[in-house]
């Protein structure tokens, strides 16, 4: 009986120091991984930005409220590139990179609204209107807002409510700039012979 418990005692001992050793290893092993990693000169983890501005808007989610059903879009869409990128000439002119363009929406009135909802990110808007589609009436309407709340909400508000069951056509003429972070319309790059085109 007394044997059995010394012999255990033994293999105790040893097991004990081999769990010792194995985390000895581990924990060597990972200090050496570090120091490695650390000469390799990491890119560092990615962090989630900040948010800029606070939701300011009504909008419950990313989704255009019900009250107007769209009926036709007609779109004119012109992208403007050059062909050499010359990045230590970044301002010049032929440098620059657009996309121009105009947009006609033709929508009907399902439920009585002041507001006209759009999505809209990152444009300049150089002129917006909306008409009475049946009698091509200009409607009056305040400056737009836009919303900087992650729902790239564009509202018009209007002097008036537009009447359910009639048709209206929202047209936008607009500028944007193409840019290189891979978000709606981006440039990309290839090396042909020495130059970046
Ligand atoms: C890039 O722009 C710089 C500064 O304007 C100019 O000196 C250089 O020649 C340009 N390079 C090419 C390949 O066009
Ligand atoms: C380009 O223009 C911006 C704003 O005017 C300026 O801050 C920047 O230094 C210019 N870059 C070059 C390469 O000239
Ligand atoms: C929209 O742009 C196209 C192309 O530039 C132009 O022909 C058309 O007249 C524009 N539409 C309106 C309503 O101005
Ligand atoms: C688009 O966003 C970029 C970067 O935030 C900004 O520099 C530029 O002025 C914006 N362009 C428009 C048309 O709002
Ligand atoms: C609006 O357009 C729909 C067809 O899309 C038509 O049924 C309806 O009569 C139009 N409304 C008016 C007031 O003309």
């Amino acid at each position: 009986m007394a044997k059995e418990v010394y012999v255990s005692k033994a293999f105790a001992v040893i097991v004990v120091t081999l769990t010792v050793s194995a985390i000895a290893a581990i924990i060597t092993m990972v200090i050496v991984y570090q120091n490695e990693i650390a000469k390799l000169n990491p890119t560092p983890r990615p962090t989630r930005p900040a948010p800029t501005t606070l939701p300011t808007g009504p909008p419950p989610n990313m989704r255009l409220p019900g009250n107007l059903v769209p009926k036709s879009y007609e779109l004119y869409f012109q992208v403007h590139l050059f062909p050499t990128i010359n990045s230590s000439d970044v301002n010049a002119t032929d440098q620059m990179f657009t996309f121009t363009g105009n947009s006609t929406v033709v929508f009907q009135c399902v439920r009585k609204t002041k507001s006209i909802f759009l999505h809209s990110n990152n444009l300049t808007l150089l002129e917006l209107s909306v008409r009475d589609w049946d009698t091509g009436e200009r409607l009056p309407h305040s400056n737009y807002v836009e919303y900087h709340d992650g729902t790239n909400f564009l509202e018009v508000p209007m002097a008036e409510a537009l009447a359910e069951g009639r048709n209206y056509s929202l047209y936008v003429d607009f500028l944007g700039m193409t840019q290189d972070d891979m978000v709606g319309v981006y440039v990309s790059s290839y090396e042909e012979d020495g130059l970046t085109k």
